[in-house]
C-alpha cells in the first residue's frame, strides 16, 4: 500500500530489529524516528494484542502518514511531532517507562523523493533540506556561513577531500547571485572539483553534509541517546540503525561507555569510581544488511545496527 509514496520506504534491517527488540504484548515501545511507519507497524504486529507504541518524528508529514498507516492499531498508538532529543522536555513523555526503543536515523525515501524538500540533487528544487518546520533552511546556511564554517561542514559531515575548494566556490558564487536551488548548488560543486574525480560523488557528499548540518543530526543523536536510555526499564532493548560513520561512532562510544563497569585508572587496588555497567551490548560488531536486502533496497547499503539491553542501575 502506498500513501503518496510514504509507505514505500522499505524498513531497513527489519527482521533483525524485531528479533532484537522481542516486542511483547503489554510492552510499551518507542519509535523515535517514525518515517513511513514501517518499523512501527512491525513492532505493533509483533506485540499484539496489547503492546503499545509511542512514535515520534520531527516531520509533520511523517506523523500525518503514519497516523493513517497505523490507524488499525487504535489506542495502542500515540504519535507526536517531536525531535527525539527533546523527550525529557515533554510534559506527556518525560515520565514514560519503556520496554524497548528504536532509532532508525537519517532521512526517509519519501523525504528524499518529495521534490520541494530539496534533499535530492537529482531534481531542481528550493534548497530547504529541513526535516521539520523549524530551523535554518540550507539556502540560509549557505548565504550566512563563512569559508571556514562551510569547509568544516563539508569536510566533516561529507568526508569530502575538496571541501575548501567547494566552500570557496560557494562564497564566490553567492556574491554574484544567491544560491537558492539544488540545481544551482549542484552546478557550483560540479564545476569546483576536478572533472577526473567523479564530480557527482562530491555533489552527493556536499548534499549529505548540508542535510546533517541543517538538521543538527549529530547533536540530536548525542543528546537523545541518554534521554532514551534513562527511560528504559531493566531488560528493555534499544536498537539504533545509523547510515553515517560519524553517527555510528557516537552510538558505539555511547553504548560502550554505558556497558563499562569501572573506569578507575589501571593498577588501583580497589575500585574508587561509582561507575557501574548500565547495559549489556548485544551487537559487538554492528549488524549490516544481507546482500539480498541491499540488492532490493540500495539505500540500506550503509546501514549499521547496534543494540543494547538495559541493566538495572546499581
Ligand atoms: C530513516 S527514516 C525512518 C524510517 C522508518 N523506520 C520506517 O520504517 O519507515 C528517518 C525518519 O526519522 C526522522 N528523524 C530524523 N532525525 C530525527 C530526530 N532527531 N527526531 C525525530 N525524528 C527524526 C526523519 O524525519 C525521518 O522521517
Amino acid at each position: 500500500m502506498s500513501v503518496d509514496g510514504w509507505s514505500e520506504h522499505e524498513p531497513v534491517l527489519l527482521s533483525e530489529t524485531i528479533s532484537l527488540l522481542e516486542p511483547r504484548s503489554n510492552g510499551l515501545y518507542l519509535d523515535g524516528t517514525l518515517g513511513g511507519g514501517g518499523h512501527a507497524e512491525a513492532i505493533l504486529d509483533a506485540s499484539s494484542p496489547a503492546g503499545r507504541l509511542i512514535g515520534l518524528d520531527r516531520d509533520p508529514r511523517a506523523i500525518e502518514r503514519s497516523r493513517i498507516r497505523l490507524a488499525r492499531f487504535g489506542d495502542r498508538v500515540e504519535l507526536h511531532e517531536r525531535n527525539f532529543a527533546t523527550l525529557a522536555e515533554s510534559p506527556e513523555l518525560a515520565a514514560v517507562r519503556l520496554d524497548g526503543a528504536l532509532l532508525d536515523l537519517g532521512v526517509s525515501s519519501a523525504q528524499i523523493d518529495e521534490k520541494a524538500r530539496g534533499f535530492s540533487y537529482q531534481q531542481d528544487a528550493p534548497l530547504d533540506m529541513r526535516m521539520g518546520p523549524r530551523g535554518e533552511p540550507a539556502r540560509d546556511l549557505l548565504a550566512r556561513a563563512d569559508i571556514d564554517e562551510l569547509t568544516e561542514i563539508i569536510r566533516r559531515y561529507g568526508e569530502e577531500r575538496h571541501a575548501r575548494r567547494i566552500a570557496l566556490a560557494i562564497v564566490r558564487e553567492r556574491e554574484r547571485l544567491s544560491i537558492e536551488t539544488t540545481g544551482r548548488l549542484r552546478e557550483i560543486v560540479e564545476r569546483a572539483v576536478p572533472r577526473s574525480e567523479h564530480p557527482l560523488k562530491s555533489v552527493a557528499r556536499v548534499f549529505q553534509a548540508l542535510r546533517i548540518a541543517v538538521n543538527e543530526e549529530l547533536e540530536s543523536l548525542s543528546s537523545g541517546l541518554p534521554q532514551i536510555v534513562e527511560r528504559l526499564v531493566e531488560g528493555a532493548r534499544f536498537v539504533v540503525i545509523s547510515y553515517h560513520s560519524l553517527e555510528d561512532r557516537i552510538v558505539k562510544h555511547y553504548f560502550r561507555d554505558l556497558a563499562i563497569d569501572c573506569i578507575c585508572p589501571p593498577g588501583l587496588p580497589v575500585c574508587r569510581c561509582d561507575k557501574r555497567s548500565e547495559a549489556v551490548i548485544l551487537t559487538h560488531r554492528p549488524l549490516t544488511p544481507a546482500p539480498a536486502e541491499t540488492e532490493r533496497n540500495p539505500r540500506a547499503r550503509s546501514a549499521r545496527l547496534r543494540a543494547i539491553e538495559r541493566r538495572a542501575a546499581a
